[in-house]
């Protein structure tokens, strides 16, 4: 084997959570940030054997842009002697985290991709989803970031949020086009279960809504030169996200930190998910393990790559279950010939072509 050539840590400090986060994450404690940092460098050093040269960094959470440029910089440095020369290093940031300096300092300490969490530029839509940063720091932030050398900025947007109007998601499309980002991740937001919105008894978004919005996202995107390279996410060519491609590849990874997930050579396992009870393991964190069989993984394989637009290689993928369905497919244009490939009308409905194909218990 040459090893695992993603990594993924996870930094789950914030300070609060947002109405609609039902990720792992630790709310203050800000002064547990070297401690935890401490464990985060022993886990990777007691998985180090497992690395080869890595292509692709991520640091996500939670907010990795509240642990400060140092502990960042210690944390690359820690990883740096097995990056590769043109490693990707994403971080995900938060408007109201940074500014020029930071941004500068992050750069500086190896982060090549900034990835910036705004949702929206509304602020009645920020004030419904509890977001802490403001329209203007949004703004800001991703002006600073375009100012502080990363290769790539990108930023994260939502549709679907409750009050959102089309008159808003124009709105968002105008900034979006006039910042002109390398990379841009448009979600349809899910309501999930556990999080406030869910408890105040948000519905989801109108369908026919969200499938217009998402046309329009998709339409306006494409029309400024953006390449529509998964489901959610667009870039200018050549600015994909390298880290992402490879989940969507059914790459192995390793992720490290707490709730981190990674698979590697057939198995996954989860990191448990308290941060006193991470640190005090020291680099050895209680796991969940999964043994993934192969048509387990065959499964996973057309999952995530019918996301891509990308042909669609049944050599790599393995026979799907119902081969017989590609005419019907082919009738209704959701595939395309020569190469073989979800059509673009396909692409907006991923998921019935996905279980027109596999079985999914
Ligand atoms: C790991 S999350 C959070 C990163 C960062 N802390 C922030 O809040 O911006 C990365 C992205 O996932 C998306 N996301 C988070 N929760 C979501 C949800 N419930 N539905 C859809 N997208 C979601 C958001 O766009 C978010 O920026
Ligand atoms: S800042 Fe990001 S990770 Fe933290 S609670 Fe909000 S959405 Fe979740």
């Amino acid at each position: 084997m040459t090893g695992v050539r993603h990594l993924y840590a996870h930094l789950p400090f914030c300070s609060s959570r947002c109405g609609y986060c039902a990720f792992v994450v630790e709310t203050g404690g800000l002064d547990r940030r070297d401690a935890y940092l401490d464990a985060v460098i022993a886990e990777l050093d007691a998985q180090e054997q497992k690395l080869g040269e890595l292509d692709t960094v991520y640091l996500g959470g939670g907010t990795p842009s509240l642990m400060r440029a140092r502990r960042i910089g210690r944390l690359l440095e820690s990883i740096h002697p097995g990056l590769a020369a043109d490693a990707e290093v994403s971080m995900e940031i938060n408007p109201e985290t940074v500014d020029h300096a930071a941004l500068r300092a992050f750069r500086a300490a190896g982060v090549t991709r900034a990835s910036i969490g705004v949702q929206s530029f509304q602020p009645h839509l920020l004030a419904a989803l509890d977001r802490g940063a403001s329209a203007e720091q949004a703004r800001a932030a991703v002006e600073c970031a375009q100012d502080a050398g990363f290769e790539s900025v990108s930023i994260d947007l939502l549709f679907g949020v409750p009050g959102q109007t089309p008159a808003d998601l124009e709105a968002d499309i105008a900034v979006v086009r006039e910042l002109s980002p390398e990379h841009v991740s448009w979600y349809e937001l899910e309501i999930k279960p556990g999080t406030a919105l869910e408890r105040i008894g948000t519905l989801p978004p109108d369908e026919d809504a969200s499938a217009e919005a998402y046309r329009r996202v998709v339409d306006v995107l494409e029309d400024a030169g953006y390449r529509w390279y998964e489901t959610a996410n667009f870039a200018r060519p050549g600015f994909e996200c390298r880290h992402s491609l490879g989940y969507w590849h059914a790459h192995d990874y390793l992720g490290i930190g707490v709730g981190a997930v990674s698979t590697v050579e057939g198995r996954r396992w989860r990191n448990a998910s308290g941060v006193d009870a991470y640190v005090a393991a020291a680099g050895q964190p209680s796991q969940t393990n999964e043994d993934l069989d192969e048509d387990l993984r065959r499964r996973e394989r057309w999952m995530l790559a019918l996301r891509l637009e990308e042909p669609i290689d049944i050599a790599r993928l393995g026979e799907p279950d119902h081969p017989e369905n590609f005419d019907l497919l082919r009738t209704h244009g959701l595939l395309d010939d020569e190469p073989l490939a979800l059509s673009r009308e396909g692409r907006f409905v991923q998921n019935s072509v996905l279980h027109r194909l596999m079985e999914y218990a």
